[in-house]
């Protein structure tokens, strides 16, 4: 039994991270299984999720939509906020359920909420059924340690440590036009309110080379767009002693003309303006940045440790915008952080209006267990952080519609990724600039970037008819 450590999980040294290999060499013991996978969090853990399938495929599983159905079931889970944590303790109870009829059903849960003290010691004391509990830095040893947990009673490994770098990894992907690709592991930048430093070890980049050839590689197989992936995308390279950074990589990936590519997540902090000509110059790479705030008060990005000012990010802001007229922007904010004033949130609800974002992913504070923010004693009540929540949504939502009626009666060009599911006549896709658009439109069309004309605007979702490839503009 291994288990976390969360003091353990903030140490950051100077040790090389090591490159492994991941070993394949699995007995197919468990041949004709059902599992059944659910995923919560960002899209670093569906990523991982596609890691997960892949073992359980290779230990010859075959995947279902039910947990009713399911012989293994694995919750690949998120740490972000307390309702992360309710949602999944709510399903553990559904699992175990199940295991009272099912007695030989395995229960596995794996991701950011089992990297942390708290919940591995409830698990410990109230929820015995769980046969198998592993972190985010031994993904691979899944497979093992569910051919454990037949055998003995509760297989817990979960390691605190600052991480290595993962290759030759292999995915069972959810999509065959859109992939995910890891350009880096972890974060370093401790922001006071965030448990990923902790959840997910120190910042890990790959080399340069393997992501290109690993974008090569999906480009062969017919991938039409790829996202890089990593916490602080514009950090990339830093912990390398190889002298490139994040506009080298990107640069590098727009050369392999794969069709489209996207990256997640930009922090202020790192964006340079080099990044920015990067993103102006490649056709390829998509005028779309998603650019959390967090807060547009000074005092409040202080103690949250974000490390810019309200003025730098609307420097930042405007100066992309300049840049690339066309680009779209959204961002991520936290309201309720221990003591704000109405005078912080009204300071947010400035860089909101000046800003006019896209739109944003809005959430209330959530202290988390181990980090600094957590200690501070505060003084505003729950209502009163509901309510600005609410003023906060009202704005942001009124923002999007205004950026997307905008496109209204335009031609845009949307990547169609498949069937539309609750109007099965339509199709849907993304526009350059990541909208989601429901389109009318054959088929035929998925897979392929085509032009299609907006209809109609609404705040989550554009409307349109697909229109003849000629008539792109
Ligand atoms: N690496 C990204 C964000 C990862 S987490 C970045 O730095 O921008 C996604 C979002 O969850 C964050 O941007 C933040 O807005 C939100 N978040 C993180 N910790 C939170 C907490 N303790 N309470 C509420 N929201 C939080
Ligand atoms: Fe969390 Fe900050 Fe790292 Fe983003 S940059 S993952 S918010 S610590
Ligand atoms: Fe959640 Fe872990 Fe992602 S905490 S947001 S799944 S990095």
């Amino acid at each position: 039994m291994n288990l976390p450590d969360l003091k353990e999980a903030r140490k950051r040294t100077k040790k090389e991270v090591v490159e492994k290999q991941v070993d394949y060499s699995i007995a197919p013991s468990f041949l004709g299984k059902k599992y059944f996978l659910k995923t919560y969090g960002c899209q670093m853990n569906m990523h991982d999720s596609e890691e997960i399938r892949k073992y359980l495929e290779l230990l010859g599983c075959k995947e279902v939509t039910t947990l009713e159905e399911s012989d293994i079931v694995v919750l690949n889970t998120c740490a972000i906020r307390e309702n992360a944590h309710d949602k999944v303790f709510g399903y553990l109870g559904r699992c175990k359920h199940l295991k009272r009829e099912k007695p030989e059903l395995l229960i596995a849960l794996g991701g950011c909420m089992s990297q942390e003290e708290g919940v591995v010691s409830e698990i410990l004391e109230k929820h015995p059924y769980v046969d198998v509990v592993f972190g985010t830095h031994n993904i691979h040893e899944l497979p093992l340690l569910l051919v454990d947990a037949q055998n003995k009673k509760q297989t817990i490994q979960v390691y605190s440590i600052e991480g290595d770098v993962y290759e030759n990894v292999k995915y069972s992907r959810d999509s065959k036009i859109s992939a995910w690709v890891n350009i880096m592991y972890g974060c370093d930048k401790f922001c006071t309110y965030c448990i990923v430093p902790y959840t997910r070890g120190k910042q890990r980049s790959r080399r340069l080379e393997k992501i290109v050839a690993e974008v090569e590689e999906l480009k062969k197989n017919g991938y039409m767009e790829v996202t890089l992936l990593g916490q602080n995308v514009n950090a990339y390279g830093k912990d390398l002693e190889y002298g490139y950074d994040f506009k080298d990589l990107l640069e590098s990936v727009a050369k392999t003309q794969i069709p489209r590519i996207r990256f997640v997540t930009s922090h202020p902090w790192d964006f340079t303006d080099e990044m920015i000509e990067v993103i102006a110059k490649y056709d390829n790479v998509m005028p779309y940045i998603h650019l959390p705030l967090q807060s547009g008060s000074d005092a409040i990005l202080k103690k949250m440790g974000r490390r810019y000012t309200k003025e730098e990010y609307i420097a930042l802001f405007k100066k992309i915008k300049e840049r690339i007229p066309e680009c779209s922007i959204t961002t991520d904010i936290i309201v309720g952080f221990p003591n704000e004033t109405e005078e912080d949130f009204l300071e947010t609800l400035d860089v909101v209006s000046t800003c006019g974002f896209d739109s944003a992913f809005t959430f209330i504070y959530s202290p988390r267990e181990g980090t600094p923010a957590s200690l501070i004693e505060d003084s505003i009540s729950k209502e009163v952080k509901e309510a600005r929540l609410q003023r906060l949504n009202a704005l942001v939502n009124q923002c999007s519609l205004e950026k997307n009626k905008a496109l209204e009666g335009k031609i845009v060009p949307v990547l169609v990724l498949g069937e539309n599911e609750k109007d099965k006549n339509k199709i849907y896709g993304y526009t350059d600039t990541m909208k989601l658009i429901n389109i009318n439109g054959s088929k035929d069309l998925i897979g392929r970037i085509v032009p299609v004309k907006v209809n109609e605007a609404k705040s989550f979702s554009l409307d349109g008819d697909a229109l003849k490839e000629s008539e792109m503009v």
